[in-house]
């Protein structure tokens, strides 16, 4: 029997609801046949982006989407995607498996898919293959008031007289990689130049610097050695992890679920040893933690395009457990992380939503994000488990306070047993109302499919917290009180 105990007089901080934030990037399925369907489409849209995601965007209370990469970004030009006639592009990121670019989706009509989502946009600025200049015009058309600037009034000509919701900027895209192969000394140095020229027009927008890959923890030491005397205009970090792959996607073994989920929980690690740099540099005001790319990366095929789009993949109970193990560990966290964004939101790496022509599901990993929404903007509570300490037979745990009432949300990490746990609260009277919904199945190979798009859906259960309760293997439980 395990005890979790909530410490509620040690809060950890405010979790940021952009922690709860997602990606989509001009590859393979994402937009076209992702959210994108087009207007004069029979499948039901607004304004050319699939219904359906945008009720069950609303539904989980998406607070941000990033876009339009990944790398993506760093070879896009914004003059391509406004007005009218727009240029078909080659898409360079690995020719998006020989797809080319049209542009039909844009700076327009992303603010748009934002704004019915009810998020807001963070935009990944190009800074390997486009001047500063070209960036700030980019910022000047999208953020000035009204017929201010003669940009504010070419977006007025295009449709969008007053400026769109576009806090978050990104000053490039894994720039120690298919950004630029920056070494972190040039990488600072442009960071600098950009940073200066971006943010002096915009000093409301909340700029981020390109963080660490995986364990470069020299990428980390390197950019805030320069950056920390920079003068300004530095809001946060913007780290990338992914946890790979351990065996097939949908036929992995008993050993490869507990594989990929403690390289998942390696995500804590890497929080505490980047914080660690940044704090020794002083920056933790200015450089809080934005992991704008995380999640699973399985070899692509197993999606329902068969190899059709670029990295899409299905999405059992074990990528749902990772989703679950790494938003407790983002909630524990949370004094140290800006933003987080899963990569990515349809048909692609760790995604919420598989799509194509009429058919559109949601995967086990999205009713995660529809199970933890309410530690948006919650005070994160410290959580203490007893009799944890083996990886395999471990729950992991989270739990926050907002509005009057508590949220625990809880993955049995076993694959083979069930759990028994009893909450205890510390300064805190636990109320017999509680509801708890379970995300649960026999097989932890179970997906949702076209065919079959409710194998896997929670459930309300009944639960009474005077008592054990017990979490069946290979599920993750939402307790709300
Ligand atoms: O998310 C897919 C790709 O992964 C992105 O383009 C890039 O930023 C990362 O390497």
């Amino acid at each position: 029997m395990k005890k979790i105990y909530l410490m509620y007089p040690q809060k950890t901080g405010r979790i940021a609801p952009e922690i709860y934030g997602h990606f989509t990037e001009h590859i393979g399925g994402v937009i076209y046949d992702g959210i994108w369907v087009g207007k004069d489409s029979e499948i039901p849209n607004i304004n050319g982006f699939r219904k359906e995601i945008i009720e069950k965007m609303r539904v989980i209370k998406a607070p941000v989407i990033r876009w339009p990469g990944g790398c993506f970004a760093e070879s896009y030009d914004w003059r391509d995607g406004i007005g009218v006639d727009r240029p078909v592009r080659l898409n360079w990121w690995k020719n998006s498996d020989g797809k080319t670019e049209p542009n039909e989706v844009g700076t327009h009509e992303f603010a748009d898919f934002c704004e019915f989502c009810g998020a807001s946009a963070y935009f990944a600025a190009n800074m390997t293959s486009v001047p500063p200049l070209h960036i700030q015009r980019w910022m000047d058309y999208c953020l000035s008031p009204k017929g201010s600037t003669t940009l504010a009034l070419e977006r007025e000509r295009n449709g969008h007289p007053e400026p769109f919701n576009i806090p978050y900027w990104g000053v490039g895209n894994e720039n120690w990689g298919d950004g630029g192969d920056m070494t972190p000394d040039h990488y600072a140095d442009e960071y600098r130049r950009y940073s200066i020229v971006m943010g002096n027009c915009a000093p409301k927008a909340e700029l981020y610097a390109c963080g660490s890959n995986a364990f470069d923890y020299n990428w980390t030491t390197e950019t805030m050695r320069k950056l920390r005397t920079s003068r300004k205009h530095i809001n946060g970090f913007a780290m990338h992890y992914y946890c790979g792959c351990a065996g097939d996607p949908l036929e992995f073994t008993k050993e490869e679920w507990t594989e990929l989920l403690k390289k998942a929980a390696r995500m804590e690690e890497i929080i505490e040893k980047n914080w660690h740099i940044i704090s020794a540099y002083g920056m933790e005001d200015r450089a809080k933690l934005v992991i704008d790319e995380w999640g699973c990366w399985h070899p692509g095929g197993s999606g329902p395009s068969k190899g059709g789009n670029l990295f899409e993949q299905q999405s059992t109970m074990r990528d749902a457990m990772v989703s679950a193990l790494t938003l407790n560990i983002f909630n524990k966290h949370c004094d140290k992380i800006r933003m987080a964004n899963v990569a990515q939101l349809v048909n692609n790496l760790h995604a919420l939503f598989l799509a194509g022509g009429e058919h559109c599901i949601t995967t086990p990993t999205y009713h995660v994000f529809d199970m933890y929404k309410e530690h948006q903007g919650a005070d994160s509570i410290n959580v203490t488990v007893t009799d944890n300490e083996k990886f395999e037979n471990s729950l992991t745990v989270s739990a926050s306070f907002k509005d009057g009432k508590t949220l625990v949300t809880i993955g049995n990490l076993s694959c083979t047993e069930d759990a028994e746990f009893t909450l205890e609260a510390v300064g805190m009277e636990i109320s017999k109302d509680a509801e708890a919904a379970l995300l649960t199945s026999d097989d932890m190979h179970s997906h949702n499919t076209f065919d079959s798009p409710e194998n896997v859906v929670p459930i309300n259960v009944d639960i009474d917290l005077t008592k054990a309760v017990t979490i069946p293997k290979n599920s993750i439980m939402s307790i709300r009180f």
